[in-house]
Formats: C-alpha cells, sequence, structure tokens
C-alpha cells in the first residue's frame, strides 16, 4: 500500500510541476543532472570512491529508453529546460544501467508473463523531498500500466528503497553488486510491486 501523505505531497506537486518525455538533446543535462543528484543525495549511502566509479558507467541516461520515449523529465510548469527529477519505465530486458553499464539485453518483455521495470529516478538535490519523486513514480507506474504491465520491479540503489518502499515496492530478496572501472563494487536492490494490489 502506497504512503499517504507522500500520495498527498505528490499530488500538491501536480499544481507547479509538468511531465515532457526527454529527448536526445537531453543527455549532456541529464548526465549532468545524475551526477548531482547522486553526490548529493547518494553519499549517506555510497562512498566516495564508489559514486567516483559508478556515474558515468552505472549510472546515467539509457539512450534506448529515450528512443522508446519511456524516460521523462519533471519540470517547473514555467520552464520546461530545467530538470527537476527525470525517470522512467521500460519494456525492455535490461533492469538498470547507463548506456554503458553492463549487462545490457535489449530484448522486449511480455507484459503477459514478465513484470515492466522503474528506471532511473533521480531528483535534483534542490527539489529534493517536495513529493516530485513520488510524482515521478506514479506517471512511471501509469505509462507501464498503459503499455499493458500489470507487475513491475527495479533494480534500486540504497538511496532509493526509502522512497520506493514509501511507494508500495517490497525487496524480492535478490540483490546484485555491479563491478565498476576503478573496482568499486556497488550494490543494487531487486524490488516488486504488483500494480492490481494499488489499484
Ligand atoms: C530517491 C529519490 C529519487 C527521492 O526523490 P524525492 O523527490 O526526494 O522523493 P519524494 O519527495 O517523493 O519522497 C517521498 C518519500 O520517500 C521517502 N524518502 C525520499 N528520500 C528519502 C531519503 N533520502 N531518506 C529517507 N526517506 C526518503 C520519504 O518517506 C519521503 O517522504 P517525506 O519527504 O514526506 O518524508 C532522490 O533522493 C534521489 O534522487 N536520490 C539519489 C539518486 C537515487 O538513488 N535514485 C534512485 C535510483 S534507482
Amino acid at each position: 500500500m502506497a504512503d499517504p501523505i507522500s500520495e498527498a505531497k505528490a499530488q500538491e506537486a501536480t499544481q507547479n510541476y509538468a511531465f515532457r518525455n526527454a529527448t536526445l538533446e537531453d543527455i549532456p543535462a541529464l548526465s549532468s543532472m545524475i551526477e548531482n543528484s547522486l553526490r548529493g543525495l547518494g553519499k549517506d549511502h555510497y562512498s566516495q570512491l564508489e559514486l567516483d566509479g559508478s556515474i558515468g558507467f552505472l549510472f546515467g541516461p539509457d539512450t534506448l529508453l529515450i528512443n522508446d520515449n519511456t524516460y521523462f523529465i519533471l519540470h517547473p510548469v514555467a520552464s520546461p529546460s530545467v530538470i527537476c527529477a527525470c525517470g522512467g519505465w521500460s519494456f525492455r530486458k535490461t533492469l538498470y544501467g547507463a548506456d554503458t553499464a553492463p549487462g545490457r539485453m535489449p530484448e522486449k518483455r511480455n507484459p503477459e508473463k514478465d513484470r515492466a521495470s522503474i528506471r532511473a529516478i533521480f531528483t535534483h538535490p534542490e527539489w529534493a523531498r517536495r513529493g516530485l519523486g513520488t510524482m515521478m513514480m506514479r506517471y512511471c507506474e501509469g505509462k507501464a500500466r498503459g503499455g499493458g504491465f500489470q507487475r513491475l520491479e527495479m533494480g534500486a540503489t540504497l538511496s532509493g528503497v526509502a522512497l520506493y518502499e514509501k511507494c508500495g515496492y517490497t525487496r524480492s530478496g535478490k540483490n546484485d553488486v555491479v563491478k565498476c572501472p576503478n573496482g568499486e563494487g556497488i550494490r543494487i536492490v531487486h524490488m516488486i510491486k504488483d500494480l492490481e494490489a494499488d489499484s
């Protein structure tokens, strides 16, 4: 069950922020926003070396999602070029990670038997804790549902787990450690949610 206070905050945020599809022209700004997000909001969960090794390798934009029109930007209503938060969903088999990350699987999932994935949700530190992460989650879940999927999964960063638990996701028990070029290992938590239970 989703948390009612987080839901109310996200509902309030809909007055001031709007969604648009990310485009290929957004990639440089998205890369820098994702770096700012992790360095500002991920530092209690990952060491400096882990962040240095993973940003631009494991963490960054996934061009395939942008081309699929399944990656979105949340911006102030009057300023579409300002990226306050970004995130997406996917019908591709890749569970997480940027273009450069290991384990890319562009094959399509089957909505009748597979889960869709929630992908790369990031809020800029300046806009944290205003409900934008929750608003993005709701939007992506709605889009995945529109794509025919009733069940979702994600490879969550440790810094994302609190948000996802508030949104009704639970840990499946599976975890990954992704080895970065500088030798650091990034812990990723597999989480799942069945949309039927929350609609
Ligand atoms: C995780 C993240 C996207 C949350 O974004 P956000 O816009 O701040 O999320 P919301 O404002 O919707 O938060 C909703 C609820 O989630 C929980 N939550 C969010 N961030 C939290 C944090 N840092 N610590 C504890 N709880 C947190 C809280 O319960 C929060 O409600 P509250 O603010 O009323 O207490 C953001 O912190 C972030 O970008 N982190 C770094 C990148 C990252 O790890 N992304 C996940 C990739 S899988």
